[in-house]
């Protein structure tokens, strides 16, 4: 059974938060299976597959169907985010990259990155060891000067960003991708805030605003995720979402960092389907809707 978060705990791919970056791949590997028109990533299913928990691997694959344990909302979430962050580092050009989080993030692998862009990669190290490895046996070649940062988000990760050659008079383009809900409230301040400590003028930000929730918001979302666990456990995938999130009131990132000095916009994930010709969200009682993708420029 899936512990609950605390200070210092640590994961690979296949356990605790670990396994949310394999599920996430699991999403983006079905999604590349049904319509790559939208959004691509031909590596997320070997790398699922690499990582051993057979349920996600038969899902990537299209072995299992995923019919009702990854509801189309999910896969369709998948494609509207994974075209959203890489058309955002691909308009941003700039000299470096950093993406926190990294998880089974395949970028730094598949995207045209401008000649001399050095991408930084940050997670645990389980995470970054095993996706370096495992791309390296696959024979991918890296699109862009790829440097492995593996440290816990909550340690003193920038001394080991700039150890890996990060250059903070340098314009960065940052992304947090699927990261924010995993921080607590206070630790994700702090990230933004860092984030913008490293960041010279032009640089350029892209992460998601999840709104604050309504009264019985919450209550809900619990609800649904330990229905989602309890299926996914039911077919031997022991996870417990509720547990790996944090919940309760936190600053909105959008207005966060707009405060801290950066120019934000950002679009709903309702207005994302309906700008790309997917089919309205229904039953969404996690407001999926309502998360925003959004990204600044620092003046
Ligand atoms: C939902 S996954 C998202 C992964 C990837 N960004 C994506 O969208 O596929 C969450 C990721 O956050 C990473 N993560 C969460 N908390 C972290 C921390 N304190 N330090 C380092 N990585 C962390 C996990 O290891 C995992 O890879």
């Amino acid at each position: 059974m899936t512990s609950a978060r605390h200070d210092g705990d640590t994961w690979d791919l296949a356990s605790s938060v670990g396994a949310t970056a394999t599920m996430a791949a699991a999403a983006r590997a079905i999604a590349t299976r049904e319509d790559s028109s939208l959004f691509s990533d031909r590596f997320a299913e070997p790398l699922v597959q690499a990582v051993g928990v057979d349920l996600l691997a038969k899902l990537a694959t299209g072995e299992t169907a995923s019919g009702a344990l990854v509801g189309q909302i999910w896969i369709d979430a998948a494609k509207i985010r994974g075209k959203f962050y890489d058309e955002f580092f691909l308009s941003a050009g700039l000299p470096q990259a950093v993406i926190l989080a990294s998880g089974l993030d395949s970028r730094a692998y598949r995207l045209p990155w401008p000649a001399g862009t050095v991408v930084y990669e940050v997670d645990q190290p389980p995470v970054v060891e095993f996706k370096a490895a495992t791309l390296a046996e696959l024979g991918a070649e890296p699109t862009a000067d790829r440097r492995a940062v593996a440290i816990d988000l909550r340690d003193d990760w920038p001394a080991a960003l700039r150890a890996a050659g990060f250059d903070p008079a340098r314009p960065t383009a940052w992304s947090a991708e699927g990261l924010l809900g995993y921080l607590p409230p206070e630790a994700q301040d702090r990230l933004l805030d860092t984030i913008t400590e490293l960041s010279a003028p032009g640089s350029r930000v892209a992460t998601e605003n999840r709104p604050n929730p309504r009264p019985g918001d919450e209550d809900k979302t619990k609800e649904r995720l330990d229905r989602i666990s309890e299926q996914w456990r039911g077919e031997g995938f022991d996870t417990d979402m509720t547990r790996l999130r944090y919940f309760g009131e936190r600053n909105e990132a959008e207005p966060y960092l707009a405060g801290l000095g950066w120019a934000m916009e950002g679009t709903t994930v309702r207005d994302l389907f309906a700008a790309n010709g997917l089919p309205p969200l229904q039953d969404d009682d996690l407001r999926m809707g309502d998360l925003r993708y959004i990204s600044g420029v620092l003046g």
